[in-house]
Protein backbone atom coordinates (compact mmCIF):
# COMPACT_ATOMS: atom_id res chain seq x y z
CA UNK A 1 0.00 0.00 0.00
CA UNK A 2 1.30 3.43 -0.55
CA UNK A 3 -0.47 6.08 1.15
CA UNK A 4 -0.70 9.39 2.80
CA UNK A 5 -2.72 8.65 5.77
CA UNK A 6 -5.19 10.64 6.30
CA UNK A 7 -8.46 9.16 7.80
CA UNK A 8 -9.89 7.32 4.95
CA UNK A 9 -5.99 6.01 4.57
CA UNK A 10 -5.97 5.03 7.85
CA UNK A 11 -9.06 2.85 7.54
CA UNK A 12 -7.69 0.90 4.60
CA UNK A 13 -4.50 0.24 6.25
CA UNK A 14 -6.00 -0.87 9.51
CA UNK A 15 -8.37 -3.17 7.58
CA UNK A 16 -5.15 -4.41 5.24
CA UNK A 17 -2.73 -4.94 8.34
CA UNK A 18 -5.41 -7.05 9.97
CA UNK A 19 -6.71 -9.37 7.13
CA UNK A 20 -5.78 -12.55 6.89
CA UNK A 21 -6.85 -12.85 3.68
CA UNK A 22 -4.35 -10.28 2.93
CA UNK A 23 -0.21 -10.32 2.68
CA UNK A 24 0.41 -6.56 3.68
CA UNK A 25 4.28 -6.76 2.28
CA UNK A 26 4.74 -2.94 2.69
CA UNK A 27 3.64 0.30 3.62
CA UNK A 28 5.01 3.22 1.80
CA UNK A 29 4.34 6.98 2.17
CA UNK A 30 3.61 9.97 0.17
CA UNK A 31 2.70 13.86 0.85
CA UNK A 32 -0.30 14.24 0.88
CA UNK A 33 -3.12 14.65 3.16
CA UNK A 34 -0.50 16.15 5.16
CA UNK A 35 3.09 15.93 5.04
CA UNK A 36 5.00 12.98 4.42
CA UNK A 37 6.88 13.36 7.70
CA UNK A 38 3.19 12.78 9.25
CA UNK A 39 2.16 10.74 6.79
CA UNK A 40 5.05 8.01 7.48
CA UNK A 41 4.18 8.98 11.26
CA UNK A 42 0.78 8.22 11.50
CA UNK A 43 1.50 4.91 9.13
CA UNK A 44 3.87 3.41 12.26
CA UNK A 45 1.07 4.04 14.57
CA UNK A 46 -1.04 2.20 13.29
CA UNK A 47 1.77 -0.62 12.54
CA UNK A 48 2.39 -0.29 16.10
CA UNK A 49 -1.48 0.27 16.70
CA UNK A 50 -2.15 -3.42 15.60
CA UNK A 51 1.52 -4.74 16.72
CA UNK A 52 2.42 -6.24 13.53
CA UNK A 53 5.46 -6.37 11.51
CA UNK A 54 5.04 -4.66 8.62
CA UNK A 55 7.80 -2.34 7.23
CA UNK A 56 6.83 1.40 6.42
CA UNK A 57 9.11 2.69 4.03
CA UNK A 58 9.29 7.03 3.68
CA UNK A 59 8.37 8.31 0.43
CA UNK A 60 7.85 11.67 -1.89
CA UNK A 61 8.16 14.91 0.10
CA UNK A 62 6.40 16.83 -2.70
CA UNK A 63 5.16 16.23 -6.28
CA UNK A 64 7.16 15.14 -9.32
CA UNK A 65 6.73 18.78 -10.27
CA UNK A 66 3.67 20.79 -9.18
CA UNK A 67 3.74 22.81 -5.63
CA UNK A 68 2.53 20.81 -2.92
CA UNK A 69 -0.76 21.29 -1.04
CA UNK A 70 -1.85 19.58 2.09
CA UNK A 71 -5.61 18.75 3.15
CA UNK A 72 -5.08 19.21 6.74
CA UNK A 73 -8.39 21.17 6.96
CA UNK A 74 -9.88 18.29 6.48
CA UNK A 75 -7.68 15.33 8.00
CA UNK A 76 -6.64 17.85 10.89
CA UNK A 77 -3.05 18.90 11.34
CA UNK A 78 -2.22 15.39 12.56
CA UNK A 79 -3.46 13.61 9.68
CA UNK A 80 -5.01 11.22 12.04
CA UNK A 81 -6.81 13.55 14.07
CA UNK A 82 -9.81 12.37 16.61
CA UNK A 83 -8.12 9.45 18.71
CA UNK A 84 -5.19 9.99 21.15
CA UNK A 85 -2.48 7.06 19.93
CA UNK A 86 0.64 7.05 21.70
CA UNK A 87 3.33 8.28 20.02
CA UNK A 88 4.96 5.45 17.32
CA UNK A 89 8.49 3.06 18.43
CA UNK A 90 8.96 1.52 15.33
CA UNK A 91 11.06 3.70 12.93
CA UNK A 92 10.43 3.52 8.97
CA UNK A 93 13.17 1.83 6.61
CA UNK A 94 16.59 3.68 5.87
CA UNK A 95 15.77 2.98 2.93
CA UNK A 96 13.64 5.25 0.06
CA UNK A 97 9.70 4.32 -0.47
CA UNK A 98 11.09 3.68 -3.94
CA UNK A 99 13.55 1.53 -3.42
CA UNK A 100 11.56 -0.66 -0.97
CA UNK A 101 9.04 -0.82 -3.52
CA UNK A 102 11.59 -1.92 -5.85
CA UNK A 103 13.64 -4.58 -3.45
CA UNK A 104 10.14 -5.79 -2.50
CA UNK A 105 8.93 -6.28 -5.80
CA UNK A 106 11.81 -7.81 -7.73
CA UNK A 107 12.32 -9.91 -4.35
CA UNK A 108 9.27 -11.72 -4.80
CA UNK A 109 7.83 -14.58 -6.72
CA UNK A 110 4.55 -14.02 -7.54
CA UNK A 111 3.47 -10.67 -9.10
CA UNK A 112 2.16 -8.00 -5.95
CA UNK A 113 -0.88 -5.58 -6.49
CA UNK A 114 0.28 -1.80 -5.75
CA UNK A 115 -2.52 -0.20 -4.10
CA UNK A 116 -2.18 3.64 -4.15
CA UNK A 117 -4.29 5.72 -2.10
CA UNK A 118 -2.55 9.13 -2.25
CA UNK A 119 -1.03 11.03 -4.65
CA UNK A 120 1.16 8.85 -6.82
CA UNK A 121 4.29 10.02 -6.66
CA UNK A 122 6.40 7.07 -5.21
CA UNK A 123 4.76 4.86 -8.05
CA UNK A 124 5.67 6.94 -11.03
CA UNK A 125 9.18 7.29 -9.41
CA UNK A 126 8.92 3.77 -9.36
CA UNK A 127 8.05 2.93 -12.87
CA UNK A 128 10.59 5.73 -14.46
CA UNK A 129 13.58 5.08 -12.60
CA UNK A 130 12.73 0.44 -11.79
CA UNK A 131 11.09 -0.57 -15.08
CA UNK A 132 11.97 -3.45 -14.74
CA UNK A 133 9.38 -4.08 -12.09
CA UNK A 134 6.40 -3.68 -14.75
CA UNK A 135 6.21 -7.40 -14.83
CA UNK A 136 6.62 -8.21 -10.71
CA UNK A 137 3.28 -5.92 -10.59
CA UNK A 138 -0.16 -7.74 -10.67
CA UNK A 139 -2.31 -4.91 -11.02
CA UNK A 140 -3.11 -1.57 -9.68
CA UNK A 141 -6.19 -0.42 -7.89
CA UNK A 142 -5.72 3.48 -7.09
CA UNK A 143 -8.03 5.64 -5.51
CA UNK A 144 -8.36 8.58 -7.37
CA UNK A 145 -9.70 10.15 -10.14
CA UNK A 146 -14.28 11.03 -10.95
CA UNK A 147 -15.36 11.04 -14.28
CA UNK A 148 -17.89 13.51 -13.24
CA UNK A 149 -17.17 15.88 -10.65
CA UNK A 150 -14.05 17.00 -8.75
CA UNK A 151 -13.17 17.31 -4.94
CA UNK A 152 -10.57 19.36 -4.71
CA UNK A 153 -11.50 21.64 -7.75
CA UNK A 154 -14.80 21.32 -10.20
CA UNK A 155 -13.01 19.13 -12.40
CA UNK A 156 -10.21 17.37 -10.51
CA UNK A 157 -9.99 14.67 -7.16
CA UNK A 158 -7.46 15.27 -5.15
CA UNK A 159 -4.96 12.43 -5.72
CA UNK A 160 -4.69 13.22 -9.13
CA UNK A 161 -4.51 16.37 -8.48
CA UNK A 162 -1.66 16.59 -6.20
CA UNK A 163 0.24 15.18 -8.49
CA UNK A 164 -0.93 15.13 -11.70
CA UNK A 165 1.99 14.22 -13.71
CA UNK A 166 2.83 11.40 -11.54
CA UNK A 167 -0.80 10.11 -12.63
CA UNK A 168 -0.04 10.11 -16.20
CA UNK A 169 3.12 8.06 -15.52
CA UNK A 170 0.84 5.57 -13.80
CA UNK A 171 -1.86 5.52 -16.24
CA UNK A 172 0.44 5.15 -19.50
CA UNK A 173 2.93 2.65 -17.72
CA UNK A 174 0.52 -0.44 -19.46
CA UNK A 175 -0.08 -1.96 -16.14
CA UNK A 176 -3.45 -3.30 -15.51
CA UNK A 177 -5.31 -0.35 -13.88
CA UNK A 178 -8.23 -0.39 -11.52
CA UNK A 179 -9.58 3.59 -11.14
CA UNK A 180 -11.31 3.98 -7.92
CA UNK A 181 -12.22 7.05 -7.83
CA UNK A 182 -14.96 9.78 -6.59
CA UNK A 183 -17.64 8.39 -8.82
CA UNK A 184 -17.70 5.00 -6.42
CA UNK A 185 -16.19 6.66 -3.42
CA UNK A 186 -18.91 9.35 -3.22
CA UNK A 187 -21.66 7.15 -3.66
CA UNK A 188 -20.69 4.35 -1.47
CA UNK A 189 -20.53 5.63 2.06
CA UNK A 190 -20.10 4.23 5.41
CA UNK A 191 -23.39 4.93 6.80
CA UNK A 192 -23.79 6.68 10.21
CA UNK A 193 -25.07 3.11 11.48
CA UNK A 194 -21.91 1.24 10.28
CA UNK A 195 -19.85 3.83 12.01
CA UNK A 196 -21.94 3.72 14.68
CA UNK A 197 -21.71 -0.09 15.30
CA UNK A 198 -17.71 0.31 14.97
CA UNK A 199 -17.87 2.37 18.35
CA UNK A 200 -19.02 -0.78 20.08
CA UNK A 201 -16.88 -3.47 18.43
CA UNK A 202 -13.60 -3.11 20.96
CA UNK A 203 -10.54 -1.18 20.92
CA UNK A 204 -9.78 -1.03 17.36
CA UNK A 205 -13.71 -0.04 16.65
CA UNK A 206 -13.64 2.28 18.61
CA UNK A 207 -10.26 3.80 17.11
CA UNK A 208 -11.98 3.73 13.80
CA UNK A 209 -15.37 5.39 15.17
CA UNK A 210 -13.71 8.15 16.53
CA UNK A 211 -11.10 9.03 13.59
CA UNK A 212 -13.94 8.64 11.04
CA UNK A 213 -15.81 11.42 13.44
CA UNK A 214 -18.48 13.52 11.98
CA UNK A 215 -17.14 16.33 10.25
CA UNK A 216 -14.21 14.20 7.67
CA UNK A 217 -16.33 14.40 3.63
CA UNK A 218 -19.90 13.47 5.60
CA UNK A 219 -23.37 14.32 3.73
CA UNK A 220 -26.89 12.70 5.09
CA UNK A 221 -25.88 9.02 3.50
CA UNK A 222 -22.89 8.55 5.31
CA UNK A 223 -18.92 8.87 5.52
CA UNK A 224 -17.12 9.03 2.14
CA UNK A 225 -13.93 6.37 2.96
CA UNK A 226 -12.76 6.54 -0.26
CA UNK A 227 -9.26 4.73 0.06
CA UNK A 228 -11.31 1.96 1.66
CA UNK A 229 -13.02 1.25 -1.57
CA UNK A 230 -9.54 -0.30 -2.96
CA UNK A 231 -9.36 -3.08 -0.58
CA UNK A 232 -13.14 -4.05 -1.07
CA UNK A 233 -12.39 -3.89 -5.08
CA UNK A 234 -9.42 -6.43 -4.40
CA UNK A 235 -11.27 -8.70 -2.33
CA UNK A 236 -15.09 -7.94 -3.69
CA UNK A 237 -14.72 -7.14 -7.31
CA UNK A 238 -18.04 -8.46 -8.09
CA UNK A 239 -19.53 -5.59 -5.58
CA UNK A 240 -18.78 -2.78 -8.44
CA UNK A 241 -19.53 -2.04 -12.11
CA UNK A 242 -16.54 -1.31 -14.06
CA UNK A 243 -16.37 0.20 -17.83
CA UNK A 244 -12.62 -0.13 -19.77
CA UNK A 245 -11.95 3.28 -20.73
CA UNK A 246 -8.75 5.13 -21.97
CA UNK A 247 -8.17 7.60 -19.34
CA UNK A 248 -5.79 10.65 -20.18
CA UNK A 249 -4.67 12.88 -17.54
CA UNK A 250 -4.81 16.59 -17.52
CA UNK A 251 -1.36 18.40 -16.45
CA UNK A 252 -2.09 21.83 -16.75
CA UNK A 253 -5.14 24.90 -17.11
CA UNK A 254 -8.23 24.72 -14.90
CA UNK A 255 -8.68 21.40 -15.20
CA UNK A 256 -5.27 20.01 -14.08
CA UNK A 257 -5.83 17.08 -12.16
CA UNK A 258 -8.86 16.14 -14.22
CA UNK A 259 -9.59 12.32 -15.65
CA UNK A 260 -11.05 12.16 -19.42
CA UNK A 261 -12.38 9.03 -20.01
CA UNK A 262 -12.44 8.02 -23.55
CA UNK A 263 -15.87 7.14 -23.65
CA UNK A 264 -16.75 7.44 -27.08
CA UNK A 265 -13.39 5.36 -27.82
CA UNK A 266 -12.77 7.96 -30.36
CA UNK A 267 -9.87 9.81 -29.57
CA UNK A 268 -8.02 6.25 -28.35
CA UNK A 269 -9.49 4.08 -31.00
CA UNK A 270 -10.82 1.52 -28.88
CA UNK A 271 -7.84 1.34 -26.75
CA UNK A 272 -8.09 1.12 -23.11
CA UNK A 273 -5.86 1.84 -20.12
CA UNK A 274 -7.99 1.71 -17.21
CA UNK A 275 -10.54 -0.27 -15.41
CA UNK A 276 -13.16 2.89 -14.08
CA UNK A 277 -15.42 1.81 -10.91
CA UNK A 278 -18.79 3.36 -11.83
CA UNK A 279 -21.23 1.57 -9.19
CA UNK A 280 -20.96 -0.18 -6.04
CA UNK A 281 -23.09 -1.89 -3.62
CA UNK A 282 -23.05 0.03 -0.77
CA UNK A 283 -24.85 -2.02 1.37
CA UNK A 284 -22.64 -4.89 0.73
CA UNK A 285 -19.17 -2.47 1.60
CA UNK A 286 -20.88 -1.68 5.15
CA UNK A 287 -21.07 -5.12 5.56
CA UNK A 288 -17.55 -5.88 4.51
CA UNK A 289 -15.84 -3.34 6.91
CA UNK A 290 -18.09 -4.42 9.86
CA UNK A 291 -17.60 -8.18 9.17
CA UNK A 292 -13.26 -7.29 8.75
CA UNK A 293 -13.48 -5.31 12.17
CA UNK A 294 -15.66 -7.69 14.01
CA UNK A 295 -13.54 -10.90 12.81
CA UNK A 296 -9.88 -9.79 12.08
CA UNK A 297 -9.75 -6.89 14.91
CA UNK A 298 -10.87 -8.00 17.95
C1 LIG B 1 -8.66 11.17 -1.63
O1 LIG B 1 -8.07 12.38 -1.17
C2 LIG B 1 -7.60 12.24 0.12
O2 LIG B 1 -7.91 13.37 0.89
C3 LIG B 1 -8.21 10.98 0.67
O3 LIG B 1 -7.32 10.36 1.59
C4 LIG B 1 -8.43 10.14 -0.55
O4 LIG B 1 -7.27 9.37 -0.86
C5 LIG B 1 -10.11 11.42 -1.94
O5 LIG B 1 -10.20 12.34 -2.98
CA1 LIG C 1 -5.52 9.07 0.73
Amino acid sequence: MDSDPGIDDAVAISTALTDPQLELVLITTVAGNVTVDKTTKNALTLVDFFQKDVPVAMGATDPLIKKFEDAARIHGESGMAGYDFPAPTSKPLAKSAVLALRDALMASKKPITLIPTGAYTNIALLLREYPEVKPKIKQIIAMGGSLGRGNMTSAAEFNVFTDPHAAKIMYNAGIPLVMVGLDVTLKGRISDETTAKLGELGRAGKMLHDIIGKDFDHDETGTAIHDLQTLFYLECPEAFETKDYWVDIITEGPAVGETVADIRAAYHDGKTNAKVCVDIDTKAFNDWLLHKVKDNMQ
